[in-house]
């Protein structure tokens, strides 16, 4: 569970990397309509969580490096008796101040007017650029306001720049209190995927499985950290299927993606099992591929090696593992240069993981892949997916989906998988399927 000190810790990070003429603006995400008056469920902006905990609409965090008046302002909505007993308790700038430590906070509706005199005197606003285009126009707004002032010209910021630099690079490294976060929200997720191997039986739809993972995550006060891919037979071919309407046919396999996102932390795991709780000889063949080359890709992890790397381990391993099951053919080293594994393998082994499923961080510096350090967290998801109408492939193999995909933090020393605790060996596997 992080504290106020945690939050703390990452706005003197942050203020202390930007410096003093700069300021950082972060807005809450709009809440976005579902149907008519119905809302979806909301989800705070990642990164004003991030730096403050603060989760409802209508707020704006400002950091000022060197204020005199306080360098952590946060706009929130204020309180309102009548709109709370309808819609929920605020915090109010007075619980913004006690509750989230901003050393001011003033009422949203106050945005207009004090945006201007808070940036004026920067040089140059931070802000996450092009993900809120109604809130970048007031920003803009704001910005012409001083400089249309004649006295107030010359301390009208000259820049609006990029906030990604610097806070994306500090989500990247996760502190030890966000890997204590990582591993609860893996440990949810393994546990959930458990419970779907435990519940699955031939002729089940794929949404009574999906309802599996779900309950345990609602059960644990987590939601999923994107919607759970639950791909029976040929389904699983269709990387980002969510349909999840089919019903599973005994001798399909099943591909499970699904993660939670507890206390503001995501998981991703996809194992693939077979329906009827048995591997066919195919299907068994194709899977102990894709294990050998997760845990090739696993292996190379530790400081210091490229985010690459595991991809280049995986690629090695599924190339010739497809020309000894005979779905390519030619030389290895010929097939791994000219990318005839795409066909089967059509994505990248890994993402950055954290806060986000698809968490931030550059993938390259200064032209070269990133070099992982400890602290940071990916997935490692290999897969082998033969297209249903691929003629060329035996019939047996065709419509066959398979990934299997870990969570793995980089460690001083090499790397701690975080979703180790569930089986991927095929005979646990299917000692676990059905059995409950
Ligand atoms: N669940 C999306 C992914 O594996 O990247
Ligand atoms: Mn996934
Ligand atoms: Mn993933």
């Amino acid at each position: 569970m992080l504290k106020a000190e945690d939050f703390a810790r990452r706005r003197r990070a942050l203020l202390g990397a930007l410096g003093r003429g700069c300021a950082a603006v972060v807005p809450a995400s709009p809440v976005r309509v579902r149907s008519r008056d119905v809302d979806y469920p909301y989800r705070p902006d990642t990164n004003l969580l991030y730096l403050t905990g603060f989760a409802e609409p209508e707020a704006v965090a400002v950091l000022v490096p060197g204020r005199d008046e306080g360098e952590f302002v946060l706009f929130c909505r204020d309180r309102d008796p009548e709109r709370e007993h309808w819609d929920g308790k605020r915090a109010g700038p007075e619980g913004a101040e006690k509750q989230y430590g901003a050393d001011c906070a003033y009422p949203i509706g106050q945005l207009d007017e004090f945006m201007p005199k808070l940036l004026k005197g920067c040089d140059t606003v931070h802000y996450d650029l092009g993900n809120n285009p109604a809130f970048e126009a007031r920003l803009g707004g704001w910005l012409k306001k001083l400089r249309d002032q004649s006295k107030e010209r010359n301390k009208a910021p000259v820049q609006v720049a990029a906030l990604d630099y610097y806070l994306h690079e500090m989500r990247l490294c996760k502190h030890s209190t966000e890997l204590d976060c990582m591993r609860s929200s893996a440990a949810l997720a393994v546990d959930a995927h458990k419970r779907a191997m435990r519940r699955t039986r031939p002729d089940m739809y794929e949404y009574q499985v999906e309802a599996e993972i779900i309950y345990r995550f609602k059960r644990n006060g987590a939601t999923h950290s994107y919607p759970p891919i639950v791909a029976s037979g040929a389904n699983a071919c269709i990387l980002h299927y969510k349909e999840n309407v089919s019903r599973m046919r005994d001798g399909d396999l099943l591909l499970v993606d699904a993660g939670c996102e507890l206390e503001g932390y995501a998981s991703d795991i996809t194992r693939t099992w077979p329906v009827s709780g048995a591997y066919s000889a195919e299907q068994r063949a194709v899977y102990e591929i894709v294990l050998e080359a997760q845990r090739a890709a696993i292996d190379t992890m530790e400081p210091g090696v490229a985010i690459l790397d595991p991809h280049h381990a995986a690629v090695g391993v599924i190339t010739r593992g497809l020309k000894r099951i005979g779905l390519l053919e030619g030389k290895v080293s010929e097939l791994v240069r000219d990318g005839a594994y795409r066909e089967f393998f059509m994505h990248r082994t890994s993402h950055w993981l954290g806060m986000d499923v698809h968490d931030v961080g550059d993938y390259e510096a200064g032209g070269e892949p990133r070099r992982l350090e400890p602290g940071m967290c990916c997935t490692v998801e290999p897969g082998i997916y033969i297209a249903p109408d691929n003629s060329n492939a035996p019939k047996a193999f065709r419509g066959i989906g398979i990934r299997i995909e870990d969570d793995v933090a980089v460690t001083d020393s090499g790397h701690e998988v975080l979703t180790g605790a569930l089986p991927k060996d095929p005979d646990e596997i299917e000692a676990l399927v059905g059995s409950g």
